[in-house]
């Protein structure tokens, strides 16, 4: 049996208590944690498991929340390189703009492991990224929508992720190119929400104003659950109803976009898990110990979900994780 990979989802927070017998091959260790913030119920579920599961192997793990700020992230990591952690775990908030400091977390020998996010850069500043593959999101997304709506013509509004991010970047590739060639389905507006619900909301008003009141909308794409939970909300507010008059399809299956499908508000999710940690820290496990180099790229699974998919049973599976 394998600790890192004994975090099932079904077993909520208190589930994740781990045997002594595998927890030591990190116990003591110090390892920093740049988180990006709180912007949705997805990060609070990845802040809330990393912290549990650490504590279950012993870690020292020292947490700092950036608030979205890039340079709070990289002064974070400044830090952590000064008390000589054992490793750095980051979710960097942009994919530009990381060379130097992880850099100087290389020359100090210090691993890194990027979490649920890319950069861009070189491939040898970082142990490993454990993260989705976010075009497939996208794609997987977007083939739903495919077949959906089959023949019928159906303009799409799409709410991305905070600008120049690699989710954002990457779901929106992914569902272009899903999209390609059809006829019938066309992108008329495609704005940034930032992943929050309450910019989710606000844009999908703006988007149903400019739509005729949301009469020529018939879908819209959300790069994360929190802002279709926000355009849900919005739609319900324009007289219209989600799930039915416009489309409702995004990614991170939530309990809260679960609880939608329930009430027949949303469509499909693609599930992004927020355990990122297990497999980071079974790759630091074998390095820091045994000097195994992990595979460059750790990807988690994108599964859809749709109301065929016991959304009841779905929000019960998660409600205790954290989001
Ligand atoms: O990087 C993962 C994305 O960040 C999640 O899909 C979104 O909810 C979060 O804010």
């Amino acid at each position: 049996m394998n600790i890192f990979k004994t975090l099932a989802l079904g077993a909520g927070l208190s589930g994740l208590l781990l045997s002594t017998a595998y927890a030591e091959g990190l116990q003591g260790k110090v390892i920093g944690f740049s988180q990006i913030g709180s912007e949705s119920g997805w990060r609070a579920a990845e802040t809330s498991v990393t912290k549990a599961v650490a504590a279950e192997l012993g870690i020292d793990l020292k947490f700092a929340d950036a608030q979205q700020k890039q340079e709070n992230q990289i002064k974070a990591i400044r830090g952590f390189i000064a008390q000589g952690v054992d490793a750095i775990l980051v979710a960097p908030v942009v994919a530009t703009g990381w060379e130097e400091v992880l850099t100087e977390a290389k020359e100090a020998n210090i691993p890194v492991v990027l979490l649920d996010r890319g950069i861009e850069g070189p491939e040898d500043l970082y142990l490993t990224s454990v993260a989705s593959d976010q075009v497939k999101e996208g794609r997987v997304a977007g083939e739903w929508l495919v077949n959906a709506v089959a023949d019928k013509q159906c303009n799409v509004v799409e709410l991305q992720g905070t600008v120049g991010s690699s989710p954002a970047i990457n779901r929106k590739q992914g569902f272009e190119e899903a999209l390609a060639g059809k006829a019938n389905l066309a992108i008329i507006r495609s704005q940034t929400g930032d992943f929050t619900r309450s910019k989710g909301k606000e844009v999908m008003e703006g988007f149903l104003k400019a739509e005729g009141g949301g009469a020529n909308i018939c879908a819209v794409y959300a790069h994360n659950d929190d802002m279709a939970v926000g355009a849900i909300q919005a739609i319900k507010d324009a007289g219209l109803k989600p799930g039915t008059d416009i489309l409702v399809v995004s990614i991170d299956a939530v309990p809260d976009i679960f609880a939608a499908m329930v009430a027949g508000e949303a469509n499909a999710t693609v599930e992004l898990t927020p355990n990122m940690a297990g497999p980071a820290f079974e790759a630091l496990d074998a390095y820091l110990n045994g000097g195994t180099v992990p595979e460059k790229f750790i990807i988690t699974e994108s599964k859809l979900y749709t109301p065929a998919d016991d959304p009841q049973g779905e929000y019960d599976r998660r409600k205790g994780l954290g989001y």
